[in-house]
């Protein structure tokens, strides 16, 4: 990668003056929600930031917005213990039970009111960040309020978290408390992924965070687009002086945190009670969810005096709002079945108002989770709409269970193709195994076109069905044998539609690798990982060589995703289909890799350990110039490990493979007279 700046200072300086736009521009648009930029100008930023780290890696600084997504796996995370504890919140559920509240705090204070901060309830998960001079230290998750899990790195990968603070006497350590969430879109579209991907959906937004959080890997954490807001400064050594909530919420906005703009200050009661009902309704409206308002007394003196009872504060009560759910009959219970095969139960309900929503059918997510809430066809069930997310069963009302209901066992045999099903013992889906399953090829070729994968705009559910059922297309590979004739002998296709699909099967050629490779709709392979292989391995050929080992050395492929791309492409029908593609002229290279020109084409060179005359990515540049090809890691396909000061691990490796190793001085020899 080129940043086009040729002395070492200069590019410090352009680095120097990136950070701080991005920076600048992330606190518009977490802290103060008013970008003055457009997205495309801000990857812009990030993207020169990029190209000049890769070429001065020397000049890559640990608070660099750029290190937030690419921080390492961590194995396991280490303990952090709470050097204050992370309280939790007695619950209010009406009016009264905040009076009563309200009046025990009152007369244990000896006064007859007292200003409250009404805040809304994050439906998160709460964190502590701790800083120290001015920069971001650390990050835990609650635990059990006196321990949590060190989540620093997956923390940094969250762009409202700020990695430095500035400010006027900022305390030389201070820990402040706040929420992570996923909004109600990143989640949505995190549960389309995953469907796509065959992989159980979450719940709701809060588990989505929860799981996303505790990743081992937070390249996958930064993919999630988590959130935070920020509601509490927890303690401080030194600095300012506060005596309020209020103030505290302020000075932290002041310094760059992410603070709820639906913060009130209420004088009494009523007070909170209006913004209650406002919000009760309004929430539906919100990015993110909440399940009630934090009302919390705003001096911190009279917090002081109160303290708290177990692990609850005094001063603080949760005002919830009531869950939105109906009860209803459960008619059946239905199956449809993915593109992966997965089968997916659902209810199908006595139609119900479910928050001003009409509910029909709500998900069951798989076998184990409907025996576990014991629901069972006949039942009267409770449903639930969290927000706008899909409506779920919740379980069913035992009280109105009557006669003998039948427990539900998943169809032993697929209900669409009558083809055998299994359920593999790690995991809690069931699958129809039959790869010809109209089902599941109906999904399947309708997940090929579709815009994530190879984009044959046009196509369509509509058409993909009646390609099918005219059985002109048995699997993806078919639509590039098509003609423009067989398409426009099919009812109500006209010319302008036949036209536009055929030229977008043609331009579906050429679509970078990584796009093919999610198209071909491998278990557990998404986008990302999709994306991952395709730059890792350059070719189709080569990723379906790998063997697991191999896979699994990437930092972002575990296990069953090795698993499941080997299992894949040791299938004789992928093979065949794979030589299909090929033949129809399908680009099975990644668009950028170089063109194999020059000298060094069709070698893998890997470059490890520091180098004395030139940086690694400099190293890297001049051997991809004489047309290598770079890896990151050793493998069989490796044809050169040109190794550095330690090399490291990687030279195992290349021992392993029986790889060709090259030392700087030879490496020199190379690049001078290559041949
Ligand atoms: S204050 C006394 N403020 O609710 C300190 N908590 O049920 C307790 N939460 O663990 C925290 N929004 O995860 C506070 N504005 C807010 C909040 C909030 C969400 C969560 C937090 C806490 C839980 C307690």
């Amino acid at each position: 990668m080129s940043c086009g700046i040729e002395r070492v200072q200069e590019a410090r300086l352009a680095a120097e003056e990136l950070r701080s736009q991005v920076n600048y521009h992330d606190d518009l648009y977490f802290a103060k929600d008013a970008p003055e930029i457009s997205d495309a100008e801000y990857d812009e930023l990030m993207r020169r930031l990029r190209a000049i780290e890769a070429h001065y890696p020397e000049l890559i600084t640990p608070d660099s917005p750029t290190q937030r997504v690419s921080g390492r796996p961590v194995a396991t995370f280490t303990v952090v213990n709470h050097r204050e504890p992370l309280l939790s919140l007695a619950n209010a559920f009406d009016l009264d039970a905040l009076r009563a509240w309200h009046r025990r705090a009152a007369d244990l204070a000896g006064v007859e009111e007292f200003d409250m901060i009404v805040e809304p309830k994050i439906d998160g998960l709460a964190v502590a960040l701790v800083y120290e001079d001015g920069r971001f230290l650390q990050g835990a998750t609650r635990g059990d309020g006196l321990r949590g899990e060190n989540i620093t790195e997956n923390l940094r990968t969250i762009r409202s978290i700020p990695r430095q603070v500035r400010g006027d006497r900022v305390p030389k350590r201070f820990e402040v408390r706040g929420e992570v969430y996923m909004s109600k879109t990143a989640f949505e579209q995190l549960n389309v992924q995953r469907t796509d991907e065959g992989e159980p959906l979450f719940a709701n937004p809060r588990n989505a965070a929860a799981g996303a959080v505790r990743q081992k890997d937070p390249r996958i954490t930064a993919s999630r687009r988590l959130d935070i807001w920020v509601y509490q400064l927890g303690w401080a050594d030194g600095g300012k002086t506060l005596d309020s909530q209020w103030k505290s919420l302020q000075w932290l906005a002041k310094l760059g945190f992410s603070v709820n703009s639906h913060i009130a200050r209420c004088r009494d009661l009523e007070d909170v009670q209006r913004r209650y009902e406002e919000w009760a309704e309004k929430r539906h409206g919100l990015e993110y969810e909440i399940d009630g308002l934090v009302v919390k007394i705003d001096s911190l003196d009279l917090q002081q005096r109160l303290g708290f009872v177990g692990r609850e504060p005094r001063w603080a009560a949760a005002y919830k709002f009531p869950p939105i759910q109906a009860t209803t009959k459960l008619l059946r219970i239905d199956v449809n079945v993915g593109r992966t095969g997965s089968l997916n139960p659902f209810a199908v309900l006595e139609p119900v108002q479910v928050g001003g929503v009409v509910v029909k059918q709500a998900t069951l997510h798989n076998e184990d989770d409907v025996r576990r809430k014991d629901i069972r066809v006949g039942d009267t069930v409770i449903v639930q709409r969290a927000g706008d997310v899909i409506p779920q069963v919740v379980g069913p009302v035992m009280g109105k269970r009557t006669g003998k209901r039948r427990r539900f066992v998943m169809p032993k045999r697929c209900p669409i193709c009558d083809g055998e099903v299994v359920r593999p013992e790690s995991e809690a889906m069931s699958y129809c195994v039959n790869t010809t399953c109209p089902a599941q090829v109906f999904r399947w070729l309708t997940h090929f076109a579709s815009r994530g994968a190879m984009d044959v705009d046009g196509l369509g559910e509509q058409w993909a069905y009646v390609l099918l059922d005219k059985g002109l297309v048995k699997d993806p590979s078919d639509l590039f044998s098509l003609t423009r004739e067989q398409l426009l002998e099919l009812d109500r296709m006209g010319e302008k539609s036949a036209d536009k699909i055929m030229a977008n099967i043609q331009a579906a050629k050429s679509r970078p690798l990584s796009r093919l490779l999610f198209a071909l709709g491998i278990r557990h392979v998404g986008s990302e990982i999709a994306e991952t292989l395709a730059n890792e391995y350059g070719s189709l050929e080569a990723i379906a060589d790998a063997d697991r080992e191999e896979l699994e050395a990437i930092a972002a492929i575990g296990p069953k995703i090795a698993e499941s791309v080997r299992a894949y492409f040791g299938g004789k029908r992928q093979r065949k289909l794979i030589q299909k593609l090929k033949r129809a002229g399908v680009n099975m290279k990644q668009e950028h890799a170089t063109p194999a020109e020059g000298p060094l084409a069709g070698q893998t060179f890997v470059v490890t350990g520091t180098l004395a005359s030139m940086t690694r990515s400099e190293a890297e540049a001049k051997l991809k110039a004489l047309g290598a090809d770079i890896g990151s890691s050793v493998t069989k396909k490796t044809t050169c490990l040109v190794t550095g000061e330690p090399p490291g691990s990687k030279l195992q490796k290349a021992q392993q493979y029986d790889t060709k190793l090259m030392d700087e001085r030879e490496l020199l020899r190379l690049l001078r007279s290559p041949r």
